[in-house]
């Protein structure tokens, strides 16, 4: 071990078996950072929750008024040497050679402090040798390499304000993701990217080779694979004449077009016009909802993109870029096509374990949504609840918290946030993630840009981290405001130029 940090001291209620305070020898002691010592048959961990300076000249506030209308306190008194630092140690649990357990005895006065060792601090959080580096932890050199099992598995939540570095973790995460070797186990990624701020990945050298990206206009499935349940999903208005209709129309189609392969929208409307039922009005309500799928044009006679069967490979990302698409129903329809397709093909063993990362989920899992507002969220909820039995992952992305569905939420075993300003956002997250308590809620307010906190499965503790920088291209599409403000001016005096030219 080196040089020990400083000594325990007896203070009012401390040292205990929940916190304990020492005395700094120099100065070298950050807030945030781990120490350990020893104690009865192992060492003691713990966290520096708060430093604070003392010094006895300036104790008493009426001589330091008296003295400083003089020359000084300092000008008199050998003050300088009287100040020392106090560290206040939240205790974390003791190390016993093989095993972490609670702290049954509190640490004595008078016990010499060190600097965490960085291989018990290590498994003391539970980090992997080969876990998914994502950052660093403050003050020592201990990459965050994350078990991605743990990580995973029971689902992952990313909740920050904007522009807290959510999609820049994400990217982080995908970039370790995507290097995995065989051995260590790939799973395929699947990407719902509503701004096109994933691209850069396409180009990139390295990741490019396992990268696909889909725009999402020309995200098409065949109709014939859509079954009758998840068309009602999308039309939650549906009356239950109309269902009753559509049902027929649907399966009368699949039994007469059993040869063919595959039957457009037109032939959809023929079936419904020509079903044997006496209300046309009933077929005329019905029509007019399925003209709205119609709109969207996504529902093809054959055409299926993505393959998904064939696209969603171990180690490979794909893309699916929602930038050019407005309509907000529009996307839940089609992340519901896609995240349903996708829990069904890995329920049966056809595609690879896959991690589903959707980007702004509240719009997809939401609260409090209307009927018509809800159509992605049952299958966001039911792969939450149910998809780590089958290696189906979701990572929740989102700067509305508050706005997410709660069930959702809570089957997110690990929540990695960043930066979070907004009150009522703080109080939810405060609520849905085990683990944070007062004092860990009241530093995600003085996150900085980059730097997040990572609790529940995949950590043994709560722990900072600084998300470390990216490899990939950062490729947005959008140049930023002054390039779009200086574009736009240019081609005002240009179009002015040739109109007074033309003259
Ligand atoms: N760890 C980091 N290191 C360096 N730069 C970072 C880091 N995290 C974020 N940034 C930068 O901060 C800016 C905002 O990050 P990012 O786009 O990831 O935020 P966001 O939380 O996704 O925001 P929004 O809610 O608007 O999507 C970006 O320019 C990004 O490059
Ligand atoms: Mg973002």
């Amino acid at each position: 071990m080196s040089e020990p940090l400083g000594t325990v001291i007896a203070a009012d209620e401390s040292p205990s078996t929940s916190e304990f305070s020492f005395v700094v020898k120099g100065k070298g002691v950050l807030k945030g950072q781990y120490v350990q010592l020893r104690h009865g048959e192992g060492l003691l961990f713990g966290f520096v929750s708060e430093v604070f300076k003392a010094n006895r000249y300036y104790e008493r506030a009426e001589s330091v008024a008296d003295f400083e209308r003089g020359p000084g306190i300092s000008n008199q008194f050998p003050t300088d040497s009287w100040e020392y630092v106090i560290a206040l140690v939240k205790v974390l649990g003791v190390f016993d050679g093989g095993r972490f357990q609670r702290a049954f005895m509190p640490p004595s006065p008078g016990a010499a402090v060190y600097g965490a060792e960085p291989d018990v601090l290590r498994s003391f959080l539970g980090f992997e040798e080969n876990g998914l580096f994502l950052g660093s932890i403050e003050h020592h050199d201990v990459p965050a390499r994350i078990s991605m099992t743990r990580l995973l598995q029971k689902h992952l939540a990313i909740l920050a304000m904007s522009g807290a570095g959510k999609s820049h973790l994400a990217s982080v995460l995908l970039e370790e993701l995507l290097s995995r070797e065989q051995k260590d186990g790939r799973v395929a990624v699947v990407v719902v990217d509503i701004h096109g701020e994933y691209g850069g990945f396409a180009h990139d050298p390295v990741f490019g080779k396992k990268t696909t990206v889909i725009e999402g206009g020309d995200i098409a499935i065949p109709l014939k694979k859509v079954n009758p349940e998840t068309m009602m999903e999308w039309l939650p208005h549906l009356s239950a004449p109309q269902r009753d209709v559509l049902r027929l129309a649907l399966s009368g189609l699949r039994e007469s077009k059993k040869d063919a392969d595959g039957y457009s929208f037109k032939e959809l409307i023929a079936a419904i016009d020509s079903a044997d039922v006496s209300k046309d009005e009933v077929k005329r309500a019905l029509k007019r909802s399925l003209s709205e799928l119609k709109r969207h044009r996504f529902l093809s006679r054959k055409t299926e993109n993505p393959k998904l069967l064939t696209q969603v490979r171990p180690g490979h990302l794909l893309i699916l870029d929602f930038s050019p698409i407005d309509s907000l129903r529009k996307k839940q329809i089609l992340v519901s096509l896609v995240a349903r397709r996708l829990f069904l093909l890995r329920k049966k063993g056809k595609i690879p374990p896959f991690m589903l990362l959707i980007e702004e989920a509240h719009n997809f899992a939401r609260e409090k949504a209307e009927e018509s507002e809800a159509v992605s969220r049952a299958i966001i909820e039911t792969i939450a609840r149910e998809g780590r039995k089958f290696g189906a992952s979701l990572c929740l992305i989102s700067q509305r918290p508050v706005n997410l569905s709660t069930t959702a939420l809570s089957q997110c075993n690990t929540h990695i946030i960043l930066r979070v300003t907004n009150p009522n956002d703080l109080d939810h997250i405060q609520m849905s993630s085990e683990g944070i308590d007062a004092r860990v809620a009241k530093s995600i307010t003085g996150l900085k840009v980059g730097e997040a906190i990572l609790v529940g499965e995949a950590v043994n503790y709560p722990v900072f981290i600084s998300v470390r920088d990216r490899k990939s291209e950062k490729r947005e599409k959008g140049a930023p405001l002054h390039r779009q403000a200086i574009e736009f001016e240019e081609n005002a005096e240009k179009k002015a130029k040739n109109v007074e030219a033309f003259l």
